[in-house]
């Protein structure tokens, strides 16, 4: 490669127009049927689409809502939890996981993560519920599109008689030993917010349950509580999938497990060259369990991180720090008592992690160009 070429290339982190030029008539013609049909909430559209991703999730009922925050909240709710509870998950997510436990009122109650899947540590998990015993609910995230170690928090939860709400926000159509992310615990939670796999052109969400009761309960909660207009049973709230964003997502459905696989691509291709060039920044997936990892975000654990971003973003390529703030150190959770030092692993993982890029129409020259870059500032 010559001097030329290497300082006029350009990679960001996601190309949203890229993949927007190669479905655009498709979904153009969409807005149009919508925009003339004038009907904009809820509709054929968006039950359409539930009745698509409901399967693709391994889940009976699927339940469209305004976004991933809300879909977690809804999730609580319909579990009745209540001012007060609390409510385990991992201080390393994306602060919705936390906010929508504190959103009602409810305690997060926070236990580490490994540092090879940035998911739940169990062990952690143990302890932590030893600790707190009152626990209510558990919220495991799946983050970057890998799964957390289900199985045995799944244990927990049943010797405890407590319900699993999944985070599987930036994972659709992710695999725990061949279970569909979101299909193992009691409710599934996913976010159509534009960066994830499956992204609409603003924001959604959607809530998926293989329980009648609970399918019912979250259908009625995203429209205050009602099953029948003006008569309601719970206080719910106005959290609807719009129908062009469901007309939308169904065009890009179609597409999810090209476009999922690409990534996958992509992620194994880094993992190749930066073996080749003995950079030991990329974290094991644990292929026992990890059966399927759909690559929302492709993360690397680099000492002098912050160094090696500005390296990156001087070549022109784009990467991201996912999370730089673990979420029992936030501003808003000082009241929650969690100091510096009582979760290491994310803290670590705080200061070490960057997302490269690694969204589908990635080319093979711009991941080479993106391990090159990072051997030239390792050597
Ligand atoms: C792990 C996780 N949980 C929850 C959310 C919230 O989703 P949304 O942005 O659609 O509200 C996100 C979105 O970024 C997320 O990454």
């Amino acid at each position: 490669m010559t001097a030329t070429t290497i300082s006029q290339k350009q990679v960001p982190l996601l190309d949203l127009q890229a993949q927007h030029q190669t479905i655009r008539e498709e979904i153009l013609s969409e807005i149009v049927r919508v925009v003339d049909s004038q009907k904009f909430i809820l509709g054929d559209d968006v039950k359409k689409l539930e009745q698509e991703i409901a399967p693709y999730c391994s889940s009976k009922h699927a339940v469209g809502c305004a976004s991933g925050s809300d879909a977690l909240m809804l999730a609580l709710m319909a579990l009745d939890i209540k001012p007060g509870d609390e409510v385990l998950t991992t201080p390393y997510s994306f602060f919705a996981t936390a906010g929508s436990i504190s959103r009602l009122g409810a305690v997060p109650v926070f236990a580490d993560v490994e540092p090879e899947t940035f998911n739940l540590d169990v062990e952690r998990v143990q302890e932590a519920l030893d600790k707190h015993p009152k626990v209510r609910a558990m919220i495991p995230v799946h983050l970057f599109g890998g799964c957390a170690d289900m199985d045995p928090i799944m244990k927990m939860a049943t010797e405890r008689g407590i319900p699993v709400v999944e985070d599987a926000a930036q994972s659709i159509g992710s695999e725990y030993k061949r279970r569909r992310a979101g299909s193992i615990g009691q409710i599934g939670c996913f976010s159509f917010f534009p960066s994830k796999n499956l992204g609409a052109y603003g924001d959604g969400g959607i809530v998926t349950t293989n329980d009648d009761a609970l399918g019912d309960r979250l259908k009625a909660l995203r429209v205050h509580g009602s099953f029948k207009k003006y008569y309601h049973k719970w206080v719910g709230v106005n959290s609807r999938l719009d129908a062009l964003q469901a007309a939308i997502l169904r065009v890009k459905f179609r597409y999810l497990d090209s476009w999922s696989e690409g990534r996958q691509k992509n992620a194994d291709h880094y993992r190749k060259v930066l073996a080749q060039m003995a950079i030991p920044v990329t974290p094991v997936v644990p292929a026992e369990y990890q059966t399927r990892h759909i690559y929302n975000q492709f993360v690397i654990l680099g000492e002098r991180r912050d160094a090696l971003q500005a390296h990156l973003k001087q070549r022109a390529i784009g990467s991201e720090v996912y999370y730089p703030l673990p979420l029992h150190l936030q501003e808003c959770f000082a009241d929650l008592g969690y100091k510096s030092g009582d979760f290491p692993v994310s803290e670590r993982l705080a200061n070490e992690s960057l997302a490269l890029p690694v969204y589908p129409e990635l080319a093979v020259e711009d991941i080479e160009y993106v391990c090159e870059s990072m051997r030239m500032f390792y050597v």
